[in-house]
């Protein structure tokens, strides 16, 4: 079967190392994909935006299967526009990718099916002084969010009134966040520990991935700014079993229930962003794809055909049995250029890769280019270096995975130097 993954991050690259191993998988093409995924199949320039051109590709190379990465063009319509042209997709239609596209439609949700989250209230732009007025008498800390996409930045975490102020002017006045600010919600902040669930679904029938944890912030014991993610590590044991089932019966379930009630055919993952507060396991937001660096922790783990679970999902038929988490433990380090999330230079050449991959440690390129037979940096998240053991011992894989980043450079190399110590000190909530 020919496959086309649409992407060209991170994420992609573990997308299409994980496919590529399915006997199932004769040619894989991922558009765009990056000097790392050219090296598991075949990179073709595609823009997700130009629909024809697509389907006249998976036309042309008789694809059975298009795996969307990102959020933005599921949002967009692309799956629908595929299956209207009778190809088989990964990712949810514009009805279900409103998970994450639209947070009040998500919120509202979850409000519907009482399923756990943070309080939440909706403001539109031209309610800013009732915003302000609710604002004046809230208790500190609140989270302000854009409701529409903002490339994982429309969420202020607010400290005092003024704070919260100077973000709805920055989001309703300025509009940092263009029309995606045209409403917000304000809610509840949530102590706890976080965590990141995959569930891939048929639409009726589900299947969850092991618990991950991801490191937002740029500096070490989460400090500094927000970032797309500078770490993770699987599993997470913060999602301890009797977290697991709670989250299943209180969280997936109704979530379930809910997009069936509105008659919504989701084909693909809903990756379910949690706090794991002392009240029990809470919603912080959906995602209407797998995460970025998760993914990277999380598919390496899996025993059996990946392919056959995407695709079972795809056609309506989830083939659950196909792909399973037995045993392990993988960390991902993220390196990322001097000077991100905020500006950084590009064009770095990078030095050692060649050296550090072995049975137990790979590395996913995301801003990375092929230039004059050398790679070099070509984004804020350049690569991730994943180290993978068949013990479940997070020490251990935490020191391989960074032996093996020591060895990788380019000029103003960042990367955390705590990924997974969470996992130690984790306070078991439930
Ligand atoms: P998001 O871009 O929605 O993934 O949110 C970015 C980060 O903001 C999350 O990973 C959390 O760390 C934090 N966050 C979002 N909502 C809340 C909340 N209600 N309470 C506490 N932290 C939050
Ligand atoms: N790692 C967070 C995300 O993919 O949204």
């Amino acid at each position: 079967m020919n496959v086309l993954i649409i992407g060209g991050g991170g994420r992609e690259h573990a997308l299409a190392a994980k496919i590529v191993e399915s006997p199932q998988c004769d040619k894989l093409f991922i558009a765009p994909g990056n000097p790392g995924t050219a090296k598991v199949g075949e990179n073709v320039n595609l823009d997700s935006k130009d629909v024809p051109k697509i389907v006249e590709f998976c036309n042309f190379n008789k694809i059975k299967l298009v795996v969307v990465g990102p959020e933005q063009p599921l949002v967009d319509g692309l799956a629908d526009e595929l299956r209207d042209n009778h190809i088989a997709v990964f990712g949810p239609g514009k009805d279900g990718a409103q998970i994450e596209g639209d947070k009040a439609f998500s919120k509202q949700m979850m409000f519907g099916y009482k399923i756990p989250t943070a309080d939440f209230v909706r403001f539109k732009r031209e309610n800013h002084d009732a915003a302000l007025e609710y604002l004046n008498m809230k208790e500190y800390p609140v989270v302000i969010k854009a409701t529409g996409l903002a490339a994982g930045k429309g969420v202020l975490i607010c400290e005092n009134f003024e704070e919260a102020k100077k973000a709805l002017s920055d989001i309703f006045v300025d509009s940092i966040f263009g029309v995606s600010g045209d409403a917000v919600v304000i809610e509840e902040f949530l102590k706890g520990e976080e965590a990141s669930i995959f569930v891939i679904t048929d639409g009726k029938d589900y299947q969850i991935l092991p618990a991950s944890q991801d490191h937002k912030r740029i500096g070490d014991n989460d400090t500094g700014k927000n970032t797309g993610g500078m770490g993770a590590y699987a599993p997470a044991p913060v999602m301890s079993s009797m977290a697991l089932q709670c989250v299943d019966m209180e969280i997936i379930q109704p979530t379930m229930e809910a997009l069936w009630d509105k008659e919504i055919d989701y084909r693909g993952c809903i990756y379910i962003g949690l706090m794991i507060t002392k009240d029990g396991p809470k919603v912080i937001e959906y995602n209407c794809r797998f995460g970025d660096p998760e993914t990277q922790v999380v598919l390496p783990l899996l025993e059996g055909d990946f392919l056959e679970l995407l695709k079972s999902a795809a056609y309506g038929k989830l083939n659950k049995e196909c792909c399973v988490y037995k045993t392990g433990t993988a960390i991902c380090v993220v390196a990322s250029a001097g000077g991100y999330p905020d500006a950084y230079e590009k064009g770095d050449e990078i030095s050692g890769l060649e050296t550090v991959e072995d049975d137990s440690i790979y590395v996913y390129h995301a801003g990375t280019k092929a230039e004059n037979e050398k790679i070099v940096t070509n984004g804020g998240r350049v690569l991730g270096v994943t180290a993978i053991i068949k013990d479940n011992d997070i020490k251990l894989c935490k020191t391989k995975a960074y032996e093996a980043i020591s060895k990788i450079n380019f000029k103003g190399i960042h990367f955390r130097k705590d990924i997974s110590d969470k996992a130690f000190n984790k306070t078991p909530f439930i």
